[in-house]
């Protein structure tokens, strides 16, 4: 395979101005994280730092009900609620072995601002968060956390206001200040390594996973679910199990209201191949090439690009991406919170509500472990509107 590429997809698009700092991160990649010292002090935060490993969940009450075994790979238990700091505090680690004093982050949700500015705490770093001016107000919480964290929130006015544009402007600070700063993207996304770096990082998440379950069932798993925004928390779910081909890989997208016509994020099930934010992926466009606009319920979700890595696996035949919508998500939150007491983040919610739509079509014997990518706090707010909004 080309480097830096899966298959036809990744690559590095970048400006000439980008280009030394990804050299120099690719370089650090190479050089210092695959060092067995810095493998040792990431092992060490993140074990004891992060709390992981994180508890696969077997889901007895949801099972009972949709006919199959359902089980949680519990990311919403990891510090600061969903498994963003995975990335954060190993980027943060390693910008710190580079002697860079600064991160600067962009934020859709607010939990990757949030997992970096903690990081950029603990670590002594510098922390400046871009975050689009409309995902400021819907996640109004994460913005004080960041700021009490220590960190600076840039508001981004431009474009749609949301995580597109605050990538946009993150490249920009980096560009300009690439000597002190490290750019700790938050998906699997961006030019070549980040999609690559950002994968190492969160393939914790499946590595674990596989390993519990097969201490506790002693097999593999029928099929792994996860939610696909940038596709972190989905790549690094999906990662250990590649090689295993009798795990089906299932990655679930946001088809917001799901009128025809209507804004989502489903870009895996409805885009087309293009570059966006340095890599070559698919993406939601219009056959001119200009980038649409995008929707979820779920802040995290709406990205109107995704990790090459799943355009490749999709590509494949190894992963499939289906389309969950707004409302859906807003019943899987709901059941999960009432069937087993745990209150899944609205992304999570959309892998969750994929399940519960195969309810009675599984033998009895199938198991599904789903990525709880982070938990529901966050959203209460959206929830509150979206629950007034539903029951008139
Ligand atoms: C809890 C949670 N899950 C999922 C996502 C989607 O991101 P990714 O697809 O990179 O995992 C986000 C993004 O903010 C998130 O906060």
């Amino acid at each position: 395979m080309k480097k830096g590429y899966f298959g036809d997809f990744g690559g590095r698009f970048a400006p000439e101005l980008l280009m030394p700092p990804l050299l120099e991160l690719e370089e650090a990649m190479g050089r210092i994280m695959a060092g067995e010292a810095f493998q040792r002090e990431l092992t060490e935060l993140l074990t004891h730092f992060v709390g992981r490993p994180t508890a696969l969940y077997h889901c007895a009450n949801l099972s009972r009900e949709v006919g199959f075994g359902v089980w949680l790979k519990r990311e919403d238990l990891a510090h600061t609620g969903a498994h963003k700091i995975n990335n954060t505090v190993g980027q943060a680690l390693l910008a710190k072995h580079m002697g860079k004093t600064k991160l600067v982050a962009e934020t859709g949700a607010g939990q990757h601002g949030v997992a970096t500015a903690t990081a950029a705490a603990l670590l002594g770093l510098e922390c400046i968060v871009y975050m689009g001016a409309e995902d400021v107000v819907r996640q109004a919480h994460n913005v004080q956390r960041m700021e009490l964290l220590g960190a600076t929130v840039r508001p981004v006015e431009s474009g749609s206001r949301t995580l597109k544009d605050a990538i946009n402007a993150a490249m920009r600070h980096w560009i300009a200040e690439q000597a002190a700063t490290h750019y700790c993207l938050g998906s699997a996304v961006g030019p070549h390594p980040f999609p690559l770096l950002v994968r190492e990082l969160q393939a914790v998440i499946g590595r674990e996973a596989l390993a519990q379950f097969r201490e506790r069932t002693g097999k593999l798993p029928d099929r792994v679910v996860a939610c696909v925004g940038g596709g972190s928390n989905a790549i690094g779910m999906f990662h250990a199990f590649v090689p295993h081909e009798q795990v089906a890989l299932i990655g679930v997208e946001a088809a917001g209201d799901g009128s025809p016509g209507c804004c989502h994020s489903a870009t895996l099930s409805t885009g087309t191949p293009g570059v966006l934010h340095g890599t070559m992926t698919k993406l939601l466009q219009t056959p001119e090439g200009q980038i649409l606009p995008s929707h979820s319920l779920a802040p995290g979700l709406d990205y109107p690009g995704v990790g090459p890595e799943h355009a490749h696996l999709q590509a494949l035949g190894r992963a499939e991406y289906v389309c969950v919508t707004d409302d859906q998500a807003l019943a899987g939150f709901m059941r999960l919170t009432r069937s087993e007491g745990i209150l899944p983040a609205l992304e999570s919610s959309h892998a969750l509500a994929h399940v519960l739509s195969l309810s009675g079509t599984l033998p009895a014997t199938t198991d599904v472990i789903v990525c709880l990518s982070g938990r529901g706090d966050k959203d209460l707010e959206i929830v509150r509107q979206a629950l007034a909004k539903r029951d008139g």
